[in-house]
């Protein structure tokens, strides 16, 4: 039996898709009452499917636009779940959101059965000063190689980024609740890795090259072009002047 993933599935695949959750639906529950939400992902291309022998057997739908995606649905046909299906397939729908500019995939854990799955993907809470629209059985994932945050936190001769949980009037004194080092491709001003953190917008960022501060700031108004939706990603920063 030949496992496959489809990232443009059929409406043939799309038509065995309904059958299998018509069929879990009359033996307890699925997400048969989605299925309008299904379909009109199909239609967007927003929806990929698990084959075995050309057979759909699972489906994920998606939405939002790079770098932040959502994964609306995971769902694996009950009798083939535990055979690795379930997680090779969100795998290969981050390939390729990847590959369509994607940073991060978040998404509602529900149902609440399903949280550990996601953690054992690597999937993380996040931050509770984020926001009130983010709930608390959100999760994310970083889907891109980043660069790690500093875990000391120290680096005060370095160009660095430091970034508060919390507004700036709220973050004066205290240190910094992530530093990153910023490292800068040969003659470039991208990254070598680009820094990616799940914030709001209102957080307190400072941009600093040793004791001369290039920023500080709201993220929002400070790295306008590096702040999209809930995530902070940072892919180039002009080297600051006098060299980097
Ligand atoms: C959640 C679901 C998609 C997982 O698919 P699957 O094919 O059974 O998962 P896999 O076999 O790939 O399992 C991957 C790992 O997660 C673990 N796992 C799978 N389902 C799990 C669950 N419900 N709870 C905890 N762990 C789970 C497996 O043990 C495995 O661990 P390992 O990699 O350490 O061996 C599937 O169970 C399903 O369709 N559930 C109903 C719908 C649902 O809850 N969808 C998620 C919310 S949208």
């Amino acid at each position: 039996m030949a496992t496959t993933f489809e990232l443009k599935p059929t409406r043939q695949h799309l038509g065995q898709t309904r059958r299998s959750l018509k069929a879990e639906a009359a033996a307890g529950g699925s997400f048969f009452n989605n299925w309008k939400i299904i379909e009109r992902a199909f239609k967007e291309d927003r929806f990929a499917c698990a084959l075995i022998d050309g057979r759909a057997v699972g489906f994920t739908v998606w939405s939002g636009a790079a770098p932040c995606y959502r994964l609306e649905i995971e769902s694996v046909r009950p009798d083939q779940r535990g055979r690795g299906i379930g997680r090779r397939l969100a795998e290969a729908t981050f390939d390729h959101l990847r590959a369509r500019g994607g940073a991060m995939v978040d998404l509602e854990c529900q149902p609440r059965t399903s949280e550990s799955f996601w953690r054992n993907l690597g999937f993380l809470d996040f931050h509770p000063k984020i926001g009130q629209h983010i709930k608390p059985d959100n999760l994310y994932k970083i889907i891109i190689a980043d660069v790690a945050p500093l875990s000391d936190g120290s680096c005060p001769d370095r160009e660095v980024i430091e970034l508060w949980a919390g507004q700036p009037f709220e973050a004066k004194s205290q240190r910094a609740d992530w530093t990153w080092r910023v490292a800068r491709k040969p003659d470039s001003p991208t990254l070598a890795l680009p820094i990616v953190q799940p914030c709001s917008g209102d957080w307190r960022v400072v941009w600093r090259a040793g004791h001369s501060v290039l920023a500080d700031d709201k993220i929002k108004h400070a790295l306008k072009g590096c702040y999209a939706g809930d995530l902070l990603f940072i892919r180039d920063l002009p080297p600051p002047e006098g060299g980097g």
